[in-house]
């Protein structure tokens, strides 16, 4: 086992209606909230109105940012932190999934500071003093409600990248199964997908902890058994919230006790499809890591087969293994070969290039640009 050092410092609202004591949590940091959200599920499903009009009786000053995009971008970040300065506000109200939390995450570092918010991921800057920041979970997958990272797009400099620091976990979060219950099938799929990939890079990581194992193969499980069940039946609560528990739980630091890190190799290259032609995350996970266990399969053939023998219950090899987690994710209607999204072009050149310019590697499994060439032809 690695040294390790637990810190999670998020209080976790879990379960129906329990947005009720949403306005006393943001009441603790004042009156003046800064609502930020998507591009407007939350409006057309009315969530949007259910938590305006609470807040609005309940005397809160609300100013909003709306429009962030899935695979967020920085452009959005600066703009809402210029509108959070102008209206010097109090708290931070994230309503969505991993991008609109992801966003206000930076969004909260950026308000108090003059400069740009990109400074905080190319390392100009440190995060000193954060505006507090409440979510309200509507989408199961990513972990961002319960860990202090956040992942955005910059398109000038060609880079999709992660910051994190201890200022940047939600103080609370509220995660209300019946919120998702409006999340699309595709969404829904890739959001399981995104869970168990969570899993999968702590799985691969550095740090032999048995313990750890078991939670991670655990909520592996838990994916694997309720996420098709909640694909043929999407309105269902109990698998909603099944799903989302386990979501939550598959990023919030608890899989790397133990390990001095995850891999994190097939995170880096998803984000370069992501980044060239707007994959969605989950979607490019699934793309990517059969060809990732594929190509190290020499190196990690024991990892492999140990996690698909558990996984499946019985034995199997490494190559057995990825065949059967490579069916899994198909059958949940995600992609796994690049060509399954139909976008027209060659891609392999412009791929390589952006793996060379994010120096795409694991923490586990290193990686060179004969492997990024490798990967590539795997799952184009
Ligand atoms: O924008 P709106 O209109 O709200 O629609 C969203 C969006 O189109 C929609 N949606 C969300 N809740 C809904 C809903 N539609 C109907 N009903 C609801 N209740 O779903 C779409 C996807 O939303 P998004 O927030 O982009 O998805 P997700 O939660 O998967 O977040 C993805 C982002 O998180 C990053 C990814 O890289 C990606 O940028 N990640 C963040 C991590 C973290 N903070 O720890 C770790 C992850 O590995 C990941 O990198
Ligand atoms: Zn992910």
């Amino acid at each position: 086992m690695e040294n390790f050092i637990a810190y999670n410092p998020v209080t976790l609202h879990f379960g129906k209606n329990i947005l009720s004591t949403l306005g006393p949590t943001l009441k603790e940091y004042g009156n003046r909230v800064l609502l930020v959200y998507g591009k407007g599920s939350v409006r057309k499903n009315g969530v949007y109105d259910r938590i305006m009009d609470g807040l609005k009786m309940q005397g809160f000053d609300v100013c909003e940012y709306s429009g962030i995009q899935s695979n967020p971008l920085i452009e959005d970040v600066d703009a809402a932190a210029a509108i959070g300065r102008e209206h010097q506000v109090d708290v931070i109200l994230a309503l969505g999934g991993g991008s609109v939390i992801d966003s206000s995450k930076i969004i909260s570092v950026t308000i108090p500071v003059e400069h740009p918010a990109w400074d905080f991921f190319n390392g100009k800057a440190k995060a000193v003093k954060a505006v507090p920041l409440v979510a309200i979970l509507t989408l199961a997958a990513t972990g961002s409600e319960m860990n202090p990272f956040a992942v955005v797009s910059n398109h000038a400099l060609g880079q999709k990248s992660a910051f994190g620091s201890p200022l940047t976990f939600p103080r609370h979060s509220f995660l209300d199964p019946q919120l998702t219950l409006t999340v699309p099938r595709n969404y829904t799929a890739y959001g399981i997908a995104d869970l168990i990939a969570h899993c999968f890079e702590a799985w691969f990581g550095i740090g032999e902890t048995t313990l750890t194992d078991r939670f991670v193969i655990s909520i592996i499980r838990e994916a694997m058994e309720y996420g098709p069940k909640l694909l043929g039946d999407l309105q269902n609560y109990e698998y909603r919230e099944k799903i989302m528990f386990a979501a939550t739980m598959a990023l919030n630091g608890m899989t790397m006790y133990g390990r001095s890190t995850g891999d994190w190799g097939v995170h880096s290259a998803g984000h370069c499809l992501s980044l060239l032609y707007d994959v969605p995350h989950g979607a490019s996970l699934t793309i990517v890591y059969p060809a990732w266990m594929r190509h190290f399969q020499n190196k990690a053939g024991d990892r492999i087969a140990q996690l698909g023998t558990t996984l499946f219950g019985e034995p199997l090899t490494a190559g057995e293994s990825i065949n059967r987690i490579e069916a899994f994710f198909k059958s949940l209607g995600c992609p796994t070969r690049l060509s399954d999204l139909n976008i027209p072009g060659d891609h392999r050149q412009p791929l390589f290039d952006a793996m060379v310019h994010s120096k795409v590697n694991g923490g586990s499994m290193k990686m060179k640009e004969e492997d990024y060439a490798a990967l590539i032809d795997l799952y184009l």
